[in-house]
């Protein structure tokens, strides 16, 4: 039986793509790896050969021996706080790659399959196209950019075959809404859901490409299979743009109710959006599912979560500059 591995297979993009392999090509051994410091076990499916490791530290080449596939998902994409813990960023993102690019250089896996993020492209000019030169301005685009060239580094000195994909706000079920820091559709539904407003930074004007899931698993299946995908880096996101303040006001009409309260700005970039050209043709990426029925499916997923407590730091790497919201009270 071929098989495939998944990093990060307890959060969104890891065990959704689990479940649509097994839906969709059980011919496929999944063995999933993830240290559930940001998903969580009930939702990797049984089916799924699961293995409680951390990519940054732990040894796991063995498991890549006979592998044609692997997706490596695993990360913690807190992008606003990675100027605040550095090494912690560097650690989960580029260390942890290195670690899966050398058992993947080592067991001569079929095609690496990772996610990068919009976040190269900083201030870019948008819609960004992939030819753009990537300028990120935190560490978390760093930390991507990064593992980009280490990536195309190893295909060229060892032949290592890959597809980066760089996704632009996946947002569905199975997505972390119990962290302060990160998925900010996610972090509404947790506030309205413990009786607080949707919180905004700045104005929010700020405009993103908002992707539901269920459009992005044929696309990021054909990255780890297709020819057209080969050592390809491709933008993955809807051509649809929002301003975070009218994603909000969406969200109010689907839950019926809800409240906004403006917030400090963040260094952050004003327009995140992405060109589609690519995706489309390289990917078969299709824009199917609005705003609205994404958020619908979303919401009702997020209702019958159990009531977990919120992700939040004890103590950050550096304090200063941290914005009032993340203070620790
Ligand atoms: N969701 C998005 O909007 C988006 C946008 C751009 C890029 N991405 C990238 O896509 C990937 C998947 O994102 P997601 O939304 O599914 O995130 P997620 O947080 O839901 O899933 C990531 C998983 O990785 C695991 N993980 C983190 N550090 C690990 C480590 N050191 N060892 C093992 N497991 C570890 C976490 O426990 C979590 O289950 C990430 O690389 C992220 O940077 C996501």
């Amino acid at each position: 039986m071929s098989k495939i591995i998944i990093t990060g297979v307890a959060g969104l993009l890891g065990s959704r793509m689990a479940e649509w392999i097994l839906a969709n090509h059980p011919e496929y051994t999944i063995i999933g790896i993830d240290d559930l410091s940001g998903g969580y076990k009930d939702y990797v499916p049984a089916k799924v050969q699961f293995h409680q490791l951390d990519l940054s530290k732990d040894s796991i080449a063995p498991l890549f021996e006979g592998v044609s596939i692997v997706y490596h998902f695993a990360a913690y994409a807190a992008e606003g706080l990675s100027p605040f813990i550095r090494k912690y960023n560097y650690n989960s993102n580029l260390i942890a790659t290195a670690n899966v690019v050398n058992a993947c250089i080592e067991h001569g896996i079929g095609r690496l399959v990772f996610t990068s993020s919009m976040a190269v492209y900083g201030h870019g000019q948008p819609p960004f196209k992939e030819s753009d030169q990537p300028n990120p301005i935190d560490p978390y685009g760093v930390a991507k950019y990064a593992c980009e060239m280490d990536i195309k580094i190893a295909a060229e000195q060892h032949g290592l075959e890959y597809c980066i994909i760089r996704p632009h706000n996946v947002y569905g079920h199975n997505q972390n809404i119990w962290d302060r820091y990160r998925n900010v559709l996610g972090i509404w539904m947790y506030q309205h859901i413990n009786g607080l407003p949707f919180t905004i930074f700045g104005d929010g004007s700020q405009q993103r490409a908002f992707s539901c899931i269920d459009d992005c698993l044929l696309p990021l299946w054909k990255a780890g299979n297709d020819a057209r995908a080969k050592n390809q880096i491709i933008n993955m996101g809807s051509w649809k743009y929002w301003s975070i303040k009218d994603a909000a006001e969406t969200l109010k009409r689907v839950i019926g109710n809800g409240e906004i309260k403006y917030e400090q700005a963040r260094h952050e970039v004003k327009d995140a959006l992405p060109s589609h050209e690519l995706s489309v043709t390289l990917l078969d990426y299709e824009d199917n599912t609005s705003l609205e029925q994404g958020l619908t499916d979303m919401w009702h997923w997020a209702k019958q979560q159990p009531l977990r407590p919120q992700k939040s730091w004890d103590s950050y790497e550096l304090e200063k500059g941290i914005y009032g919201f993340w203070k620790n009270k």
